[in-house]
């Protein structure tokens, strides 16, 4: 058999052209063989191993495959024979006698075909699978690289990326493929965006993705989120604000969820391509009518992509697996922590100076973020900074830390480039998109925007996180949320702000 092979290959082998196909298949035909026994056996893992076995291998197998048949064919062309005269020329007589079933060398054609579909199927199907591990998608390019460190340190960082950006059956799997390898081109000519552009017009609906992990409860279901700003004075003092949500769809007092309930349909336009500005809304309730809310305020021609989008479940979660956070909120969050302890005067003021400035790189950000806090005080307060040399490192560690999780230079992407449009934090307006005076119906009445209607309020900007515990309202709109929540919570220890 080996004998029959080798004579195969030499008489195919016409020229350099078939030698040189001949080479690209077997060295990766081999080479496959080795890295599939090397990451059997555990010996490599690594992301870029799979992107050589199962992309550029099998690439190299096609293309040596294509090779021979183009040299035999310009064998054919330079010495003017025809292919039965070229096989008598390069085959022994017996390789070529017709036996039982066909000559020699069909048989050796035969059982190299059925070789090679094998391994192209094998190789495809691996090459399909390593293509859906999240590693690939995050490191095998680099474009993906903030994402996948937002990605790694969210409350999806155990979900597949596909989960999300695939959709159901072939339709979801080839528009993925297809827009990947958009992106692989754009990516080799230098031409890809950056940052990389959001929202994910192709991103599947979320019954396809969100909704086969998720569900949205109906009855009631508290959810309270309370955090601290930190004022900008000596002791960066926290004011807490904490709200309750609740994320029933059916509720007396419609909460967040509502608009995920099956029998409500909210759709809008915008004008900018990133969501941001509503040029107009409609709503429809059960079977009632469609109320509109359209946009009456200083610009009066609203131009845009008026194709409308069905609100879902990533209209206001669109940051579930890659939060960037706003400068200020990292601030507060770190000095909530105690990790920039309040014991450094003025820590917040300092801490977001240094992580705002302008940095050309990632290396000078760092260098910048540690000069920034070591020069900060001056007099009196350098004298307690100076005792306090182990906080110090510590702040300037965890400041450093947190700008390389969120600004990447490399990809355009600073403080704020991805609003989360889940709340209405600043540089993004998210609920205020469409909860503004400026929408109205015909009637001129706006979509509510009071501080009560998408939560109840247990705190804003006050000394303890939940003061309504404390400070009792009876009469208010949340009067009754409240009430519940004391039934609840009183005797309870309340969190205590960290201590100076
Ligand atoms: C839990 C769902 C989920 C998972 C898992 C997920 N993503 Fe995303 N991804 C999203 C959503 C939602 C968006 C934003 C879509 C929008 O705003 O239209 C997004 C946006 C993106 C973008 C566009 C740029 C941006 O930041 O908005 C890239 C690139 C991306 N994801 C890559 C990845 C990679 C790589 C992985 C796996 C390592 C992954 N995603 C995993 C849900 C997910
Ligand atoms: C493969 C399953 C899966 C898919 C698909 C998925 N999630 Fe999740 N989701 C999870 C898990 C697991 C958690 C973490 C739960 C925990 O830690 O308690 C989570 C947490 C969350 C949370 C709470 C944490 C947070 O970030 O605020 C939200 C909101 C959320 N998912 C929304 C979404 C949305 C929107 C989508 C679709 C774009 C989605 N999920 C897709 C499994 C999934
Ligand atoms: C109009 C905005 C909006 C839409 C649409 C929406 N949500 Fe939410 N969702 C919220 C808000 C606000 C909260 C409470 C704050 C938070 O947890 O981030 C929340 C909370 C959640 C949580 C966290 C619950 C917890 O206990 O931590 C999950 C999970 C979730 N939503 C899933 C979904 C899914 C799935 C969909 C789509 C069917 C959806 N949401 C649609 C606004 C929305
Ligand atoms: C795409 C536009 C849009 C976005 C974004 C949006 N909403 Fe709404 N929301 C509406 C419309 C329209 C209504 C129905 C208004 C009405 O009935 O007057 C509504 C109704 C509500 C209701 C029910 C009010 C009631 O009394 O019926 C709540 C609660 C709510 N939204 C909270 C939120 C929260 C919280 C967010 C952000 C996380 C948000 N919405 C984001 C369009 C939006």
């Amino acid at each position: 058999m080996f004998r029959a092979y080798g004579n195969f290959i030499r008489g195919v082998s016409a020229n350099w052209i078939g030698r040189l196909g001949v080479a690209a298949t077997t060295a990766s035909f081999l080479l496959f063989l080795l890295f599939e026994l090397a990451s059997l056996l555990g010996i490599v893992t690594n992301a870029y191993v799979g992107l050589i076995s199962y992309l550029t291998l099998p690439a190299a197998f096609v293309a040596g495959l294509v090779l021979v048949p183009l040299g035999w064919w310009r064998q054919m062309k330079v010495t003017g024979k025809s292919s039965t005269e070229l096989l008598q020329e390069r085959f022994d007589r017996g390789d070529l006698e017709r036996r039982r079933i066909g000559s020699q060398v069909f048989r050796v054609v035969l059982v190299l075909t059925a070789v090679n579909v094998l391994f192209l199927g094998a190789g495809s199907t691996q090459m399909l699978h390593y293509m859906d591990q999240a590693e690939f998608c995050g490191t095998a390019c680099h474009v993906m690289a903030p994402e996948w460190a937002a990605y790694g340190d969210s409350p999806h960082a155990n979900v597949d990326c596909v989960e999300c950006h695939v959709g159901e059956g072939v339709k979801g799997l080839y528009e993925s493929k297809i827009s990947g390898l958009r992106q692989t081109v754009l990516y080799v000519l230098g031409t890809h965006h950056k940052p990389v552009p959001t929202p994910v017009h192709q991103l599947s609906p979320a019954d396809e993705t969100c909704l086969h992990c998720h569900s949205v409860p109906d009855r009631t279901e508290l959810a309270i989120r309370s955090r601290a700003r930190h004022d900008f004075d000596a002791e960066s003092t926290p004011l807490y604000s904490t709200v309750a949500f609740d994320l029933g769809r059916r509720t007396d007092r419609p909460g967040p969820h509502w608009h995920a309930r099956e029998d409500v349909e909210v759709r809008y336009a915008s004008k900018d391509d990133a969501r941001e500005t509503v040029l107009w809304v409609e709503v429809r309730e059960g079977d009632g009518p469609v109320r509109r809310f359209a946009y009456d305020g200083p610009w009066h021609e609203p131009a845009g992509d008026e194709t409308p989008r069905v609100v879902d479940c990533v209209d206001c979660h669109n940051r579930v697996a890659h939060r960037f956070e706003p400068a200020e909120r990292a601030v507060d969050r770190l000095i909530t922590e105690g990790t920039l302890p309040r014991v450094l005067p003025e820590i917040k003021e300092v801490a977001l100076a240094a992580i705002t400035a302008d940095y050309p790189d990632r290396e000078a950000a760092q260098v910048g973020i540690a000069r920034a806090l070591r020069n900060a005080w001056h007099g009196e307060q350098r004298t307690v900074v100076t005792a306090l040399q182990p906080e110090m490192d510590r702040a300037i560690a965890a400041l450093q830390a947190t700008h390389a999780r969120n600004v990447h230079p490399e990809m355009a992407i600073g403080w704020g480039t991805y609003p989360d449009h889940n709340g209405h934090a600043a540089p993004g307006r998210g609920c205020f998109r469409c909860h503004n005076p400026d929408l109205v119906d015909e009637t001129g009445t706006a979509i509510g925007s009071e501080c009560t209607t998408g939560h109840a309020i247990l705190a804003d900007e006050s000394a303890a996180p939940f003061s309504v515990l404390t400070e009792r309202d009876e009469q208010g709109p949340d009067a009754e949320t409240h009430r519940y929540l004391r039934e609840h919570f009183e005797g309870l220890a309340v969190p205590v702000p960290p201590a100076l």
